[in-house]
C-alpha cells in the first residue's frame, strides 16, 4: 500500500519509524512518505492560513496550497481512468466515525492520501474540488476535538497497517480481538497463575477447549452489555446463538 501524509507537522510522523509500521515500511509492505505542506506555497511567511469569511474566531486553511499539493499527488495524468487515483482521506471532528469496518475497507486500497488539516479546519472548496475527481472522505476519530488531523493520522494508520497481509505475524490475533465480531475481547491472562492474591480463572487452565471458546464468549458478551450497549444493539440476532441469549 501506498500512503501520503500532507501536514504542517511533518515531524509529527517519526514514530513511524518505529515498531511494526517500521518493520512494514521496511519489508516494502507499506510505502509511506511526508509532505510539508508549505512547500506548496510561495511566500516569503509560507502562508498556509486566512481569518475565516462570515467572522468568527481562529483561522482557516488557505485552498491554493491545499490544491497544488493535491495535484501533485494526485494528478489526474498518472490515473486518466481515475481508477487508481487515491483515496483522499480528511481527519475532521465533523467527519464520519473512524471504525474497524472502516479500517478493514482502507486496507483494501492501494494509495491513501491524508490531509491533515489544523486549525479551524482546511477552507471547504478544497475537499468540493477533490470530490470532483477522488474519493473523498472526512473521518472522525470520535466526539471531541484535537488540535489537528495529525495524531488522529497515526491512530487510522496503525488501525489499517495491522490489518495489511504480511504485517502481523499471528493472523490468528485478529479474529479474536475486540471488535472482530462487533464484541468486545475477553479479558486476558498469563504467567503466573497465582499474583497478588488475584487468579487466573480455573476454567483457562483446564485445557477444555469448548469450555474455554464458551467462557471467552460469555465474558466477550457481558463485557460488551456492560460497557458498550450500543454494540449489542448494532449485532444482527443470527450472530447471536441460544448460549448468547441465556447469557
Ligand atoms: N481533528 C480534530 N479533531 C478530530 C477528531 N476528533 N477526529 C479526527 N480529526 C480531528
Amino acid at each position: 500500500m501506498r500512503v501520503d501524509i500532507v501536514s504542517i507537522f511533518p515531524e509529527y510522523f517519526a514514530p513511524l519509524d518505529l515498531s511494526l509500521i517500521g518493520r512494514a515500511r521496511e519489508q516494502g509492505l507499506l510505502r509511506l512518505a511526508v509532505h510539508d505542506l508549505r512547500s506548496w506555497t510561495h511566500d516569503v511567511h509560507r502562508t498556509v492560513d486566512d481569518t475565516p469569511y462570515g467572522g468568527g474566531p481562529g483561522m482557516v486553511m488557505r485552498p491554493e496550497p491545499w490544491g497544488a499539493a493535491l495535484d501533485a499527488l494526485a494528478p489526474d495524468e498518472l490515473a486518466p481512468d481515475g481508477l487508481t487515483l487515491p483515496r483522499l482521506l480528511v481527519p475532521s471532528p465533523a467527519g464520519v466515525p473512524f471504525s474497524q469496518a472502516m479500517a478493514h475497507e482502507l486496507a483494501a486500497e492501494s494509495h491513501l492520501l491524508f490531509a491533515c488539516g489544523r486549525y479551524e479546519g482546511i477552507d471547504q472548496r478544497v475537499l468540493d474540488h477533490a470530490a470532483t475527481r477522488l474519493r473523498v472522505t472526512e473521518v472522525s476519530l470520535g466526539d471531541y476535538v484535537l488540535f489537528g488531523g495529525e495524531v488522529a493520522v497515526l491512530v487510522i494508520l496503525e488501525a489499517v497497517t495491522r490489518l495489511l497481509p504480511g504485517v502481523l505475524g499471528n493472523a490468528g490475533s485478529l479474529d479474536d480481538e475486540s471488535h472482530a465480531h462487533g464484541l468486545l475481547e475477553a479479558p486476558m491472562y498469563t504467567k503466573p497463575a497465582s499474583w497478588r492474591g488475584h487468579e487466573v480463572p480455573e476454567v483457562l487452565r483446564s485445557g477444555d477447549h469448548g469450555r474455554i471458546a464458551r467462557w471467552r464468549r460469555d465474558e466477550a458478551l457481558t463485557r460488551t452489555a456492560t460497557r458498550r450497549a450500543d454494540l449489542i444493539t448494532a449485532l444482527p440476532p443470527e450472530s447471536l446463538d441460544k448460549r448468547d441469549v441465556a447469557t
